[in-house]
């Protein structure tokens, strides 16, 4: 049930309108509470009347509307929900949420929302398959936004292919999986992502090539599934998960620091690529190159190790310790005895050699070294990969040995 819980939902201009219409009736019989912006392309399919009369909630559609804003001003409808739901979304909106274009009530929603986004496709299937809206499609996920559909069929103009929206039925079923009380509802979850920077001087570091890609996308995955989830992040290119408290730290040592400060917890996923070393003779002062004079020598410290030290933290050990293993041979072999040489419970081993394209890409093939032994996942983006880890970590929790 959806009882109590708050949808905004997002109508744009294509004929697939009509089915956000039957979306509304089944969200209220679930108990939700559902507000409405049509854009005003939607307008010409579906009339504000009948949405009202289903929501049983005023409908919105203009920025500047001065009823609306003294009723409810446009910043606080798109952030006084649970979940934002655009359906359909049109070709045209999507490429305005991905370039947060703000020209109408519905994109400016949804540039202003910190309520996690549930995205049902609908276009003609020439559109859908163009690179640009691939392109958009691939950013709004890449930010956090949950796709549902679209689904393969009769499209309008009498032509079939991919591009209808999902049905009412799956649109809602998207949206339990989001809003109703998740599996790991009550479930304190820590996740360690991207790399660190260890200070040569005040403008130079030691760094990697991690994206953080895969660790804030199991960070999102676990939230989804109910989860109260910390990410604690290196520095990064990506925004913060929704619905996820972030934490951003440069070393090693303030993400040891910070994930120490979040016990305890009952999962802990370290997905950071921590830098084995830290500069022990980091200068207050930039470094000068002084003509003549060979390059100033730098000294490697060790530096702490995260999930060792999460693996052996006494009574407050999680549960569950989940580390990662970026190999470029002999994958399983080394996760293997890197699981034992850390003390975490799992080990999630993926090939990084460059021609696999997993660092900074958006795939991943994983090998899932756990006591009972090795699972072989196929090639899947980052983020199935966090959603098949976020429910696999679901199952143990719930009291099934690891
Ligand atoms: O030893 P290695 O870096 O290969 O181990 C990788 C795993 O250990 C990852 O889960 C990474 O997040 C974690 N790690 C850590 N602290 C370190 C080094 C690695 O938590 N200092």
């Amino acid at each position: 049930m959806l009882d109590g819980r708050r949808v905004l939902l997002v109508i744009s201009g294509g004929i697939a309108a009509y089915k956000s219409l039957e979306l509304i009736r089944r969200l209220k019989e679930r108990g939700a509470q559902v507000r409405c912006i049509l854009t005003r392309n939607a307008q010409e399919f579906i009339t504000p009347l009948a949405v009202q009369t289903l929501s049983g909630e005023k409908v919105c559609s203009d920025t500047f509307s001065l009823t609306d804003e003294h009723e409810i001003g446009h910043i606080t409808l798109a952030r006084d929900c649970d979940l934002v739901v655009v359906a359909p979304c049109t070709a045209n909106l999507l490429a305005k949420m991905a370039t947060g274009l703000a020209d109408d009530l519905a994109s400016t929603a949804l540039l202003v929302t910190d309520k996690p986004i549930l995205v049902a496709p609908a276009m003609n299937f020439r559109m859908w398959n163009h690179p640009a809206t691939q392109a958009n499609l691939a950013t709004v996920r890449g930010r956090g936004a949950a796709i549902v559909g679209p689904n393969a069929g009769m499209l309008a103009e009498n032509e079939s292919g991919m591009g209808r929206m999902s049905e009412p039925a799956e649109i809602l079923a998207a949206v339990e999986g989001i809003l109703a009380a998740g599996p790991l509802k009550g479930i304190k979850a820590l996740v360690t992502s991207g790399p660190t920077y260890e200070p040569i001087d005040p403008v130079r570091f030691i760094g990697n090539r991690s994206s953080g890609k895969q660790g804030h996308a199991i960070a999102l995955a676990l939230a989804r599934l109910g989860a109260d989830v910390t990410l604690i992040t290196g520095p990064v290119a990506l925004p913060n998960p929704a619905g996820v408290t972030t934490i951003h730290v440069e070393t090693a040592r303030e993400m040891l620091g910070a994930a120490l400060g979040r016990l305890p917890v009952d999962v802990a996923v370290c997905a950071a690529a921590v830098a084995d070393w830290t500069v022990s003779n980091a200068s207050r002062e930039k470094r000068k190159k002084e003509p003549g004079s060979p390059p100033p020598a730098i000294e490697l410290v060790p530096n702490p190790d995260i999930l060792a030290t999460l693996s052996e933290k006494g009574g407050a050990r999680p549960r569950l310790v989940v580390g990662f293993a970026a190999e470029t041979e002999k994958v399983v072999e080394h996760a293997k005895a890197k699981r034992d040489r850390k003390g975490c419970d799992w080990i999630v081993a993926n090939d990084v050699s460059p021609a696999t394209g997993t660092f900074g890409g958006d795939f991943n093939t994983i090998s899932l070294i756990t006591a009972a032994g090795v699972e072989e996942w196929p090639r899947i983006a980052k983020a199935d990969v966090a959603e098949r880890l976020a429910w696999r970590i679901a199952d143990v929790v719930k009291g099934v040995s690891v």
